[in-house]
């Protein structure tokens, strides 16, 4: 089922977060987007029910040990077997530091995009608060000198929602014109 942006054409907007920062990054998305003009709805991937009521689908997590979090993942398994036709944007936030690295060097979720034809992979710079973090991961920290601060680059991911918004209008708009309606 499809809707127009008039009828309210829905996206959801979910990441896996351990400690808060990917979270933000998912609401910053879902403000745009819902400026924007979308019906966004914002969960995490645990709370998400039905995967197949969403026109689109942006998922993304945060990045431990190479890896997306364990929710993330599942829910992206689960849209796999929904077996949606939606179109998917991926994004991880992770990297720290002002370096950019590039989606390869900084996560591999090959697997995932192995199953999900997403429509673009992003990787973005993360956050790290050590006060916040458990004494094992304060030792992985500091084990790979990795730095703390806040590299996450807001315009950077405003650019990317812009451009998913473009996308998104086009296909509203062309469902709420295309031949899957129906006449009398
Ligand atoms: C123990 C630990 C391991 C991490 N491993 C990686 C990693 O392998 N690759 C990466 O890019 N970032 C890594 N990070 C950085 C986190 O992905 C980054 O801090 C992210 O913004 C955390 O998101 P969250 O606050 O939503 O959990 C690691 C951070 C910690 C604390």
């Amino acid at each position: 089922m499809s809707r127009s942006l008039d009828d309210g054409f829905r996206v959801l907007v979910s990441a896996g977060s351990k400690h808060g920062s990917t979270a933000e990054i998912a609401d910053h998305i879902a403000k745009e987007l819902t400026g924007a003009g979308f019906a966004v709805t914002v969960a995490d991937p645990k709370a998400v029910d039905d995967v197949s009521a969403f026109d689109a689908v942006i998922l993304g997590s945060a990045v431990y040990a190479g890896r997306w979090t364990k929710p993330a993942r599942k829910l992206a398994n689960r849209l796999v077997e929904s077996g949606t036709t939606s179109p998917i944007w991926l994004f991880s936030s992770g990297p720290l530091g002002d370096e950019p690295q590039s989606a390869d060097d900084a996560v591999d979720i090959s697997s995932i995009l192995e199953k999900i034809p997403a429509r673009d992979h992003r990787v973005f710079a993360g956050k790290v608060d050590v006060d916040v973090l458990s004494f094992g991961e304060r030792a992985i920290m500091s084990a790979v000198k990795a730095p703390e601060g806040d590299f996450r680059d807001w315009d950077s991911i405003s650019e990317w929602t812009h451009a998913i918004a473009e996308v998104l209008a086009v296909r509203a708009d062309h469902e709420s014109a295309g031949p899957s309606r129906q006449v009398g």
